[in-house]
């Protein structure tokens, strides 16, 4: 184990009584450092999957990159892994590998514990197992941060364990070092991001490609973007996730996953992407958070987002994060947010700084951005948000006068139309569809109003709503 205490303690003899002198001694750290920077990081691994391979490549050379930044030797010594008979395609000769937790668990010259397993239950108990032992932790399990982030974050502040997630959120882009370090005195009033890769491929895909949603998901599933279950990335689980953790981090302050109103994108269609463009717009799935003194409110799902908004440039696999803050106004982020290279990178710059803070003996590896004790005092979470513009996309309108019909039913919910976004003319079915604007309401109002609508039409008419940035 790393060792970083910076009390030397000295046995004395004196006119017969000994006794233990422990005194600061900060001569002494220099040569901490070197035999600190003698040793072989060692280090024990939790799942083999695509990202846990490409670490284990990354880390196969002499000239690793964390040997390049700390100039400390580093080895992965112990892999723990579901299924050890399985052929992984790489090098397995070089560590021990089993499948028994304890291998990793009861090992106490490791000195940094990288948990890849996605396994939500079985990483919790991992985890908490070996921060409350006081080995640092490095994760980039979603799932389970989105629900235990400020759990075990609590368990690193109180053993003063390192635990590092960055590749949780944006893969190897720093999208969390940027909230915490650069960050950390601001106050975050709103978290606005595209965080999920495969869907923000699939819906670039299908604009530019006229590919149907089917077609678009194939690509993405081929190339290794999407979650071993892609329904957590189109149904819009993997965006919740990335926005509970970016949220508990900036408003520290957790968003009841339970709650958090989540859409995906399988319900889009080409004719969407094109209408949002005609008018000016780019479809995006987005997660949303936004905090006052009172309230915290979020929400999951496709958007229309304005041409001139920085996530409307946010192409391909890219991710994008905006942080509105009271002081520092609006900050962008925006980098590649999936492939095993990418978050296999995010967790060896975690791996680098917990090395770095224990060669400077800083001790001083950040768990979150503020000090949880001197945080805005807790606020009643709205699911839906504020006062918003929607998009609506209404199917199988066959009467012109069901215009009239629209706007009764929607005053009647307080919801005023903005305007149409498609010329209603010129649609050519008889079944036809309109996109129209809102006024700001609520989710509720919107929600409540289409409700009415489609009952009193008994469902002919078809419904998709779209937040609006
Ligand atoms: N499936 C995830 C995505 C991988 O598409 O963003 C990176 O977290």
């Amino acid at each position: 184990m790393i060792q970083s205490n910076k009390v030397i303690s000295f046995t004395l003899a004196y006119r017969d009584k000994i006794g233990i002198l422990s005194i600061y001694f900060p001569i002494y750290h220099n040569r901490y450092r070197e035999i600190f920077m003698e040793k072989c990081i060692q280090i024990g691994l939790f799942g083999l999957g695509t990202v846990g391979k490409d670490l284990v490549n990354l880390l196969s050379n002499i000239q690793n990159p964390i040997t390049e930044n700390t100039g400390v030797p580093v080895k992965i010594s112990k892999v723990v892994v579901a299924n050890h008979k399985k052929n992984r395609g790489i090098d397995t000769s070089n560590f021990q590998i089993g499948t028994n937790p304890k291998l990793i668990l009861d090992d106490n010259e490791l000195d940094v514990v990288v948990e890849l397993t996605g396994d939500k239950t079985f990483a919790d108990s991992m985890i908490t197992f070996c921060l409350n032992k006081g080995t640092p932790v490095v994760t980039a399990n979603k799932a389970l941060l989105a629900e235990k982030l400020r759990c075990l974050m609590q368990i690193a502040r109180t053993t003063k364990t390192p635990f590092g997630f960055e590749a949780s959120v944006g893969s190897g882009v720093p999208f969390l070092r940027f909230l915490r370090d650069g960050l950390s005195a601001e106050r975050i009033s709103e978290i606005t991001g595209v965080l999920n890769s495969s869907t923000n491929l699939i819906l670039d895909l299908m604009k530019e490609h006229k590919y149907d949603y089917s077609q678009a998901l194939e690509v993405a599933k081929r190339k290794g973007y999407t979650e071993s279950d892609p329904r957590l990335d189109v149904n819009g689980d993997d965006t919740a996730h990335k926005l509970c953790i970016v949220s508990g981090l900036s408003f520290n302050q957790e968003i009841p996953l339970d709650l958090l109103p989540i859409q995906g994108i399988s319900g889009l269609s080409y004719r969407d992407l094109e209408v949002a463009e005609e008018s000016g717009f780019g479809v995006k799935l987005i997660g949303h958070a936004r905090i006052n003194t009172s309230n915290l409110s979020a929400w999951v799902g496709p958007a229309f987002v304005p041409a001139s908004h920085p996530l409307a440039a946010v192409s391909g696999i890219d991710n994008g994060l905006v942080i509105t803050g009271r002081y520092t106004g609006r900050s962008f982020v925006q980098g590649k947010g999936a492939g095993s290279y990418n978050a296999a990178l995010g967790v060896i710059n975690d791996i680098i700084q917990i090395i770095q803070s224990r060669i400077q003996e800083t001790g001083n590896f950040r768990y979150e951005s503020r000090n949880p004790e001197s945080s805005q005092k807790k606020t009643c979470f709205h699911p839906g948000g504020d006062n918003i513009e929607y998009v609506v996309r209404l199917e199988n309108m066959v009467l012109i006068d069901e215009k009239t019909f629209l706007k009764k039913i929607f005053h009647e919910h307080h919801v005023n139309i903005a305007g149409l976004l498609n010329d209603f003319q010129k649609e050519a079915s008889s079944g036809k569809t309109v996109y129209l604007k809102t006024e700001p309401c609520t989710w509720q109002q919107i929600c409540s109003a289409l409700n009415q609508l489609q009952f009193k039409t008994d469902n002919r008419i078809r419904v998709k709503v779209f937040r609006a940035l």
